[in-house]
């Protein structure tokens, strides 16, 4: 899943992603199982047709923007962009491995989108802009290069009550100081995660019939192992916060960790953490 730790200054660094890009290639096959109900229902919202070119926005190393580039076929073309470099090499060799070959790569900054006014049909972000500095600012420039009548389906996290996921890797970390807590309306994983304060923020960038639902997800995992193994490598703040104690220390967080997950956990050890995330459409 995405970052849990809310150390939002370094979350909304182009460094943060770039050096994360790594971890998040590594465990695409994790990130894509369970992720995929809400690539489908982004892709299904935007109601998409064979011609129309998508630009996916923060695309990380792309999954979502793939399903998409299928349909449209024939003639139509994704640009997959993301700000971290790094995180479009990833997206690169996954299209490679697709046979994908109407997508183009492009680094954009989605608060400051280096494209033409009117120039897309469609605009895909999934779990990118709650991470942005300006969030009001690049949904504005998302809209400024949408056609009229262009659609923008976004995903963003529910509120941290709804995703233990990261609220327990975060609160071990809180309780012995390691983390800084986060600004209530700073960039961050739930920055968006009340849906009416989404809805007004995309009406406030222009946006009209804005249709706003939410997913249940379920982070399974074979054994607890997996869970912190995987979180260390694609969140570098829990990595940071936790590889910088002595080894001492790092056993206690994973058995405080353990025993926080122990809800989720079955008979057998495996986990299944649950997750909401909140999808939106809405028209430019
Ligand atoms: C949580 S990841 C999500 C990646 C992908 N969309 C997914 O769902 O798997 C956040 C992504 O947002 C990108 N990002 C953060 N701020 C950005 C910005 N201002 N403009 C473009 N991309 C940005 C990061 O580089 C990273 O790839």
């Amino acid at each position: 899943m995405s970052d849990s730790n809310e150390d939002n200054g370094s979350l909304a660094s182009a460094e943060y992603w770039e050096a994360a890009a790594n971890g998040w290639a590594l465990h695409q096959e994790f990130f894509r199982r369970f992720t995929a109900p809400v690539s489908e229902r982004l892709v299904n919202m935007l109601a998409l047709e064979p011609g129309q070119r998508v630009l996916e926005l923060a695309a990380g190393i792309g999954d979502t923007g793939f399903l998409a580039a299928a349909r449209i076929l024939p003639g139509g073309v994704l640009v997959c962009s993301d700000r971290a470099e790094s995180m479009l090499s990833g997206a690169r060799a996954r299209a490679q491995e697709l046979g994908i070959d109407n997508v183009e790569f492009s680094v954009l900054d989605a608060e400051w989108i280096d494209l033409p006014v009117a120039s897309v049909d469609r605009v895909l972000c999934r779990w990118g802009y709650m991470l942005m500095t300006d969030i009001g600012a690049a949904l504005r420039e998302t809209r400024r290069v949408l056609r009229p009548d262009g659609k923008l389906a976004l995903a963003a996290w529910d509120s941290l009550a709804h995703n233990p996921w990261a609220r327990e890797p975060g609160a071990v970390l809180a309780e012995r100081g390691l983390t800084s807590p986060s600004a209530a309306d700073g960039p961050g994983p739930f920055a968006l995660g009340d849906s009416e304060r989404l809805r007004t923020m995309l009406a406030d960038a222009g946006f009209g019939e804005i249709e706003i639902d939410a997913i249940d997800l379920v982070e399974s995992h074979s054994d607890f192992d997996s869970f912190f193994d995987i979180r260390l490598d694609i969140s570098r703040s829990f990595h940071d916060a936790v590889m910088s104690q002595p080894e001492a220390v790092i056993t206690e967080i994973r058995a405080e960790l353990q025993d926080r997950l122990a809800q989720y956990t079955a008979a057998d050890g495996s986990l299944a953490i649950p997750g909401r995330t909140l999808v939106a459409v809405a028209t430019a």
